[in-house]
């Protein structure tokens, strides 16, 4: 008798809840595409986030902030062909959501209806507090994110750790405290001594995702491109490289291009083949046309 392994379930916002109640490490990624996407539903992970840091990783900006509402469809369109069981979480990019609360609303909609994601995301505190209510109210799911914001990278002066004096942890703790109360399902933390990541993950209901945040949040992200050793321009602390596709890749293209150089690649098995017949009725066709300069452009008829 065969045993078939139950489908699996997709990833809700109830699920999440149940998660942090047993207290079972919630696991989520970013992706940015197809493959990606592909990639992670394989491997089984709760949650994908299309974030804006694809504006580092993919499109080659030194920061998020030229990400467009655009980029983030075309590529949350793209992460939803290849992703159905992770709960997926679009990332709101700068100026989508911080100028009106209505366009916030509308924005945050499009990453639904267009992109196909299930959430959205955006960075901030209880500054943000009325724009998550009203993007909850219309029904859409809303993951927070405080700490390191890379939005603000300006205002904070660079990429640093949040939260490392006493006042500044208390400000964080109350920012977590306003996304709950907000309606948020989640909440991202960045960047933030792992002990108060650990007291915001212990008296909030809803999870915490760390990136940066030590071992005490209920879950974990990290950025893909990071993960598997695929950008190097710099590589933050608390990520941890599982792989090192950057020098898998460029083995692969130097040893594609000395294959090529060397006339390797391709091979007989990568080639084509056509009878001996056809190409003997070839050869009658062309030769005599070859002899007589018969072909356009041979110049001939000129
Ligand atoms: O854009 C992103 O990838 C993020 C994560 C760093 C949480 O916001």
């Amino acid at each position: 008798m065969s045993t078939q392994a139950a489908p699996r379930k997709k990833t809700t916002v109830l699920s999440l809840r149940k998660k942090k109640r047993n207290s079972v490490p919630i696991t989520m990624m970013t992706a940015y595409d197809y493959p990606s996407a592909r990639s992670i539903e394989d491997a089984q992970l709760d949650m994908i986030l299309v974030g804006d840091s694809l504006g580092m990783v993919v499109l080659g900006y030194d920061n998020t902030l030229s990400v467009t509402m655009d980029d983030m469809i075309h590529h949350c369109k793209a992460v939803a062909r290849g992703a159905k069981t992770p709960m997926l979480v679009g990332d709101m990019p700068f100026m989508s959501y911080q100028v009106d609360v209505k366009e916030a609303v509308r924005n945050a909609g499009r990453l639904l209806a267009e992109g196909n994601m299930d959430a959205i995301k955006l960075e901030g505190g209880i500054e943000m507090a009325d724009t998550v209510r009203a993007i909850v109210n219309v029904g859409i799911p809303v993951v927070g994110h405080i700490g390191l914001t890379p939005q603000s990278v300006n205002q904070l002066g660079g990429f640093k750790v949040q939260g490392r004096k006493a006042t500044a942890a208390a400000k964080l703790l109350e920012d977590a405290y306003a996304m709950q109360d907000a309606g948020c399902c989640a909440l991202v933390l960045e960047a933030v001594p792992d002990r108060i990541a650990r007291y915001i993950s212990d008296v909030l209901d809803i999870p915490t995702i760390g990136i940066g945040g030590g071992n005490g949040c209920d879950g974990q992200v990290l950025v893909y491109h990071d993960t598997l050793g695929f950008f190097d321009k710099f590589t933050p602390r608390f990520v941890k490289q599982y792989g090192q596709l950057n020098t898998v890749i460029a083995e692969a293209l130097n040893n594609y291009k000395d294959e090529v150089e060397s006339r390797a690649f391709p091979a007989p098995e990568h080639s084509f083949t056509m009878k001996d017949e056809e190409w003997d009725a070839f050869l009658d066709l062309v030769e005599p046309k070859i002899e007589a300069k018969d072909f356009f452009g041979m110049g001939a008829n000129r």
